[in-house]
């Protein structure tokens, strides 16, 4: 519908997203998840589709449905796949936006063979997982780079502060003390920061309203 006018404004750009949560493996039957539905990347690469963008959407374990011709969906589980999937495709395009709630640890070892229920407390050893976004930061040369950051206290200084560190272009600061908005509902409520300092505050809407929104921005930044 976005071409109405014969328009579309990504057209011949190519957009990678991130997705869902990552699945951290304990064992053969059993990892460390969270409750991310992956409903706001989904319709961030909708969104870019139908603007024409060609997209790379790497997502975790989710439910979420997409089949658009433009919309090439790689599935990953762990934050290393997702880590290597994201690292093969950056090169190639002009917008990376990371919307995917990657765990931020993982079992130190994984089990070989289930773990058998013995003590009365089990104690597992964690590391951090490789940062995808700072990494990609670090990386960039002239691709548009769009954090998240989920805060719930000093949210707009933790966020600015994300955003400095891991070298992005713009961040989108999820409110998580507004209800309605957040992990498992189909609304959400942002924050738009962007690296010359601009604050654009959102009310409560639709993901699908808030990934137009977020496209919008992006446009405008990139013509600019
Ligand atoms: N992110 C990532 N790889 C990780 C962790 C986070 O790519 N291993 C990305 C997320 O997709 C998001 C941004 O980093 O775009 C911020 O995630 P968030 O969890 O808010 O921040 P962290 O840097 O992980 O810090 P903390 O959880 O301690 O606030
Ligand atoms: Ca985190």
């Amino acid at each position: 519908e976005n071409d109405i006018l014969g328009k579309l404004p990504l057209k011949g750009k190519k957009v990678l997203i991130t997705a869902g949560p990552t699945h951290e493996a304990i064992d053969p039957v059993r990892f460390i998840g969270n409750h991310s539905s992956g409903k706001m990347g989904f319709e961030i690469a909708k969104a870019s589709a139908n603007l024409g963008a060609e997209v790379i959407l790497i997502t975790g374990p989710t439910h979420q449905k997409v089949s658009h011709s433009l919309i090439n969906t790689i599935p990953v589980v762990s934050a290393n796949d997702m880590y290597n999937a994201a690292h093969e495709h950056f090169k190639s395009v002009d917008i990376a936006i990371l919307s995917a709630a990657v765990a931020d640890y993982k079992p130190k070892e994984v089990a070989s063979q289930k773990i058998k229920k013995k003590d009365s407390t089990l104690t597992l050893e964690l590391e951090k997982t490789k940062d995808i976004l700072a990494s990609l930061g670090a990386l960039k040369t002239n691709q548009y780079l769009v954090g998240f950051a989920l805060e719930t206290n000093n949210e707009l200084e933790n966020a600015k502060d994300k955003l400095k560190r891991k070298n992005l272009n713009l961040i989108v600061l999820n409110s998580l003390n507004d209800t309605g908005a957040g992990f498992k509902s189909d609304t959400n409520k942002v924050t738009f920061i962007d690296a010359d300092d601009t604050v654009t505050e959102f009310q409560l809407k639709s993901k699908a309203a808030v990934a137009n929104d977020l496209l919008n921005k992006i446009l405008e930044k990139i013509n600019a």
